[in-house]
């Protein structure tokens, strides 16, 4: 038989009255009204109410059509006709019509499905994912794969339109430094030896430069195994970019054309160019993150010379010891917050990291509560003009180290920004994070680590404390930041190799270190490399905040979970033995063992 269809469910409009179709879909809701049956049916493009009345049907058609329950799979043709006057259903695409059924084919049966696909929002996540398919049915789903198919195509097409290539690099590699754990799979052929997942493209793309490709784009899966959340995957996709003879300016120019196409192409939103550049360190001073959201105030205030004369220790004391002392002026809050409110911001202070976190109210005539009895009038008065404080308004402070009190404070921010409804839901605050530090100081393992990735270029001004005074240098490093989410992130490059060995010099890798793991890259500087630069950005971050969802696992068809389980496929899986014994693997004898006993 044929499944020709001459529209999809939720194309028909009045335009269509009197015409004959064919449509096709799913059982979305059956209603029977005294001998006639309604059948809403759905498709990818919506919903169109279909009619079986005995009076135009043969009656062994008529019959089928009472058979029909959720989800099956239907095929009917009909006459479109415009629904009778007060029929109509404004909240339907197709409300003004309904379909004649004069024939319909059932394709398929289906069972009760463990949810209703408009029901969809109560549903316990693991039950959607289990059954992924049915979930994928719901117009939310189906409309944020839309929108990623959408956004992707924007991409290719402006990339294409700027000289770019899209090319693919190998998934069986060798690790890729991103900071994460890798994902390794066992060779066959060679025994004992594993290939790694890509973290990202980033050695490939360097050598497609090297290779003289000049521009390249990639929509890259990369896999990392580390901690999940709800913006973190194990696999996920990048948008991974590199251009070669590219100083920084060019590569950011470029991005912010291509961010203003997607938003437009998508979302409809104008975003104002050029976008705001705000440096690493006054993104830590003012917004305690390296990701601020500005889509509200609530800015942090160093306020350490306004208290450290104060008669109160722990600000003369952490002063004394190069800590520092900052704050928010919470507008308001002084009269709006009970007492428990202030208490319960000190413990959400203490679960951040800090030791505590101190307050006072502004007054008419200084200031009441907390430490203000450590103040004298003088010094309250410094203070309230140094955080722009009026009576009514909580001041509340941590003094700490810098970062400690960044830390702390960026997250009581962002907490305050929530309970007291300063957020803009309807903002696109875009901005660049630049003059990132090179690396940053690992204090577990006691040594610097590169910041963004071992390739990332320094400043060249800082070029002569690379191996000396590591916490000193500047990177040539960007992070596009969306509504507080790190969108991206990229640098330019380290093309020269005496360069590059300095850098793994003072990652702390000996030279045979170095020559193991990248002598390969290593020997691709000695044969003319170009300067070059590029960017990646996370793509399930991108399409979760322009379809304003708050989980990644909402924008990809088949996500796994906090526990990186595939909750469909059941993966991972235990592996048969033969297969094991193939990769030449043995496992520990108390694995082993707990399979024996659960088999
Ligand atoms: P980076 O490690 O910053 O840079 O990654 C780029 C972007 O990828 C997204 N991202 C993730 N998204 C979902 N799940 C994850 N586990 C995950 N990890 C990262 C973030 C991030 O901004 N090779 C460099 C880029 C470069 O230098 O060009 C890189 O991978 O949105
Ligand atoms: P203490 O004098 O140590 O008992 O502290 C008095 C109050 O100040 C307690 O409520 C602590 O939570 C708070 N506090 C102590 N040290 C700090 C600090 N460094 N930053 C913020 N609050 C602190």
């Amino acid at each position: 038989m044929s499944f020709r269809r001459t529209h999809h469910c939720g194309q028909l409009r009045a335009d269509h009255i009197d015409q004959k179709v064919v449509v096709c879909g799913w059982v979305h809701r059956r209603r029977d009204h005294g001998g006639v049956i309604f059948i809403d049916l759905r498709d990818r493009a919506g919903l169109v109410q279909a009619v079986f009345n005995p009076e135009y049907l043969p009656p062994e058609q008529f019959a089928e059509a009472e058979k029909l329950r959720n989800e099956y799979v239907i095929q009917v043709s009909g006459i479109v006709k415009g629904r009778l006057p007060g029929m109509a259903n404004p909240n339907l695409a197709t409300g003004a019509i309904e379909i004649y059924a004069d024939k319909l084919v059932v394709l398929n049966e289906a069972k009760t499905p463990p949810f209703a696909i408009d029901a969809r929002n109560g549903v316990d996540e693991a039950l959607r994912l289990k059954y992924r398919y049915l979930d994928l049915r719901c117009p939310n789903m189906q409309a944020t794969l839309a929108l990623r198919h959408r956004a992707t195509k924007l991409m290719r097409d402006f990339l294409d339109s700027r000289g770019f290539w899209e090319i693919e690099t190998p998934m069986l590699t060798k690790s890729t430094p991103e900071g994460a754990r890798d994902f390794l799979v066992p060779s066959r052929v060679q025994p004992g030896e594993f290939y790694a997942l890509p973290q990202s493209p980033q050695l490939f793309k360097q050598l497609l430069m090297m290779g003289g490709m000049d521009r390249y784009f990639q929509i890259a899966r990369c896999f990392r195994d580390e901690d999940l959340r709800a913006d973190r995957q194990p696999e996920f996709t990048q948008l991974d970019m590199e251009m070669a003879f590219v100083d920084r300016d060019d590569i950011l120019d470029l991005i912010e054309d291509m961010v203003t196409f997607v938003f437009e192409g998508t979302v409809g939103a104008k975003i104002q160019l050029p976008l705001p550049r705000l440096s690493y360190a006054d993104a830590m001073a003012r917004y305690g993150s390296d990701k601020p959201d500005t889509r509200f105030g609530l800015e942090i205030v160093d306020v350490t010379k306004a208290v450290q004369d104060t008669s109160f220790r722990v600000f003369t004391e952490t002063a004394a010891q190069g800590g520092a002392i900052r704050g928010i002026n919470v507008p308001g809050a002084g009269e709006s917050f009970a007492r428990r409110e202030i208490d319960e911001l000190g413990e959400l202070a203490s679960s951040y990291g800090a030791k505590g976190l101190l307050w006072l109210i502004v007054t008419d005539d200084g200031g009441r509560g907390g430490i203000t009895k450590f103040f004298d009038p003088q010094q309250l008065a410094t203070l309230t003009c140094t955080m722009g404080a009026n009576p009514g308004d909580l001041l509340i402070f941590v003094a700490d180290e810098p970062m400690v009190c960044a830390e702390v404070l960026g997250r009581l921010r962002l907490f305050l920004g929530d309970k007291l409804g300063l957020i803009d839901e309807n903002a696109w605050n875009l901005l660049w994070v630049v003059d990132w530090p090179l690396f940053e100081f690992d204090e577990a393992e006691g040594r610097f680590q590169a910041a963004h990735h071992p390739f990332t270029a320094p400043v060249m001004d800082d070029l002569h404390l690379l191996t000396t005074e590591q916490g000193k240098v500047r990177a040539q490093a960007y992070d596009l930041v969306l509504n507080g989410v790190e969108l991206g992130g990229g640098s330019i490059r380290i093309h020269r190799r005496e360069i590059q060995e300095q850098m793994f010099v003072a990652l702390g890798m000996t030279p045979q270190e170095a020559e193991e793991r990248f002598g390969f890259f290593l020997n691709a500087f000695d044969y003319g490399t170009p300067p070059h630069g590029g960017i990646a950005f996370g793509l399930d971050r991108w399409i979760m905040l322009l379809a304003k969802t708050d989980s990644i696992r909402d924008v990809i068809a088949f996500p796994k979970t906090a526990s990186a389980q595939d909750l469909m496929t059941g993966a991972p899986s235990p592996a048969m033995d033969g297969q094991l014994r193939e990769l030449h693997i043995e496992l520990t004898p108390e694995v082993a063992k707990r399979f024996q006993s659960e088999a």
